[in-house]
């Protein structure tokens, strides 16, 4: 039932450019119009939203965060992510033009399901965005759009992972569909890109080997730290969280404009720091600032471990370690530059002897508050 591979989460990695053809099948049409009536929420009801709220936990926290870049810019409405286990203890401003969007693989995840059961009660429309057919989470929404990534056995998500962030923007290119925000030339190519998508996750797939042979030289580290930006700085957590079921060993991610508010003090030698580089393109100042913070981090002493896409050359004089992504249109880079990140977490964990599929204290889905 691996399909040969030692373990479910090897074939679950391997599996994800199926998996995001799968939860994009049938919700573009060829000339990129985007047809989701399944998800019941009438376009009258989006056109009212005033503001969009999104609960999840642990990875499916992660792609919320992502899913706020890409709904506030495509449809430039007000859009919040908040841990499903803080949402409902601190009084959140819910009302019936409030559109709550649970993310959850397993759809039984006990914070989450108490977080929209909270936003429905105060009248906000809730619609789930979940793997796991008829389970509670969508049973409990006003709608619900399914990532068909298949079943994920693997505790540590993968290719639900990359299915949320799927299904978030396509809930995103809807809204700003339905209501006519910005539908321009910059929004069809971002549909016509997504549309392809699994061809480059294919293609980073292929280029793996060097990322396994630089975590097996880690295996004995203690720490690693994880940089990003803008749409990165949700990966840079990803990764770490990654690594921390996996390979258990001290991972953070920061945000790399944070790193002069307290983290550069942690920078010593020989510290490995990946850093996940947001595209050159459309947001050039940021892109610059984090080159600075590469160099920042090497002059004090970190090895640099850079993810950057093909083509950005300015990276190059400051990675010791260079793994490159496809271009993306901007804020579907966390779709290819997640998987270096899990490949990188599962092969340290095989290298440290872990369990790699049933981490240490760990459930696949948690049904306790
Ligand atoms: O089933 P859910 O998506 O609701 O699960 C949420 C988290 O428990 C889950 O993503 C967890 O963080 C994973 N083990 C991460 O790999």
């Amino acid at each position: 039932e691996k399909g040969g591979y030692d373990y479910f989460m090897l074939k679950e990695i391997a599996e994800q450019p199926k998996a995001v053809a799968d939860t994009l099948l049938g919700r573009i049409d060829a000339s990129g119009v985007l047809s989701l009536d399944e998800v019941r929420i009438p376009p009258a009801v989006l056109r009212e939203v005033d503001k969009v709220v999104i609960v999840a936990c642990g990875t499916a926290y992660h792609a919320g965060m992502i899913a706020k870049y890409a709904i506030e810019h495509w449809t430039r409405i007000p859009c919040e992510t908040e841990l499903a286990s803080e949402f409902r203890y601190r009084d959140p401003i819910l009302d019936r033009h409030t559109l709550v969007i649970a993310i959850s693989q397993s759809g039984e995840t006990m914070d989450t399901l108490m977080a929209l059961r909270h936003a429905r009660e105060q009248g906000a429309k809730v619609l789930a965005i979940c793997n796991t057919n008829g389970s509670t989470i969508p049973r409990e929404s006003d709608a619900v759009l399914y990532t068909h990534a298949g079943p994920e056995v693997a505790v540590a998500s993968t290719k639900a992972f990359l299915t949320q962030l799927v299904a978030c923007y396509l809930v995103a290119l809807y809204v700003a569909q339905v209501r006519g925000t910005k539908w321009g030339d910059e929004i069809r190519a971002v549909v016509r890109e997504l549309a392809a998508i699994g061809t480059q996750v294919e293609q980073v797939l292929g280029t793996m080997e060097p990322v396994r042979e630089l975590a097996r030289s880690l295996a004995d580290k203690n720490t690693v730290l994880f940089l990003g930006r803008h749409v990165s700085y949700p990966v840079a957590l990803e990764g770490a969280l990654k690594l921390k079921e996996l390979a258990y060993m001290h991972a953070e991610g920061f945000a790399a404009g944070e790193l002069k508010h307290g983290p550069i003090a942690l920078i010593e030698d020989d510290l490995p720091v990946v850093v996940v580089v947001p595209s050159p393109r459309g947001r050039s100042v940021l892109h610059d600032k984090i080159v600075s913070n590469i160099q920042e981090i090497r002059a004090r002493g970190a090895r640099t471990i850079v993810i950057a896409e093909e083509g950005d050359e300015a990276v190059v004089p400051y990675a010791d370690h260079l793994v490159r992504i496809p271009r993306t249109p901007v804020l579907l880079q966390p779709l290819v530059s997640t998987v270096p990140l899990q490949v990188f977490a599962c092969e340290l964990a095989t290298a440290r002897g872990n369990e790699v599929d049933q981490p240490r204290n760990l459930a696949k889905s948690v049904t306790v508050e």
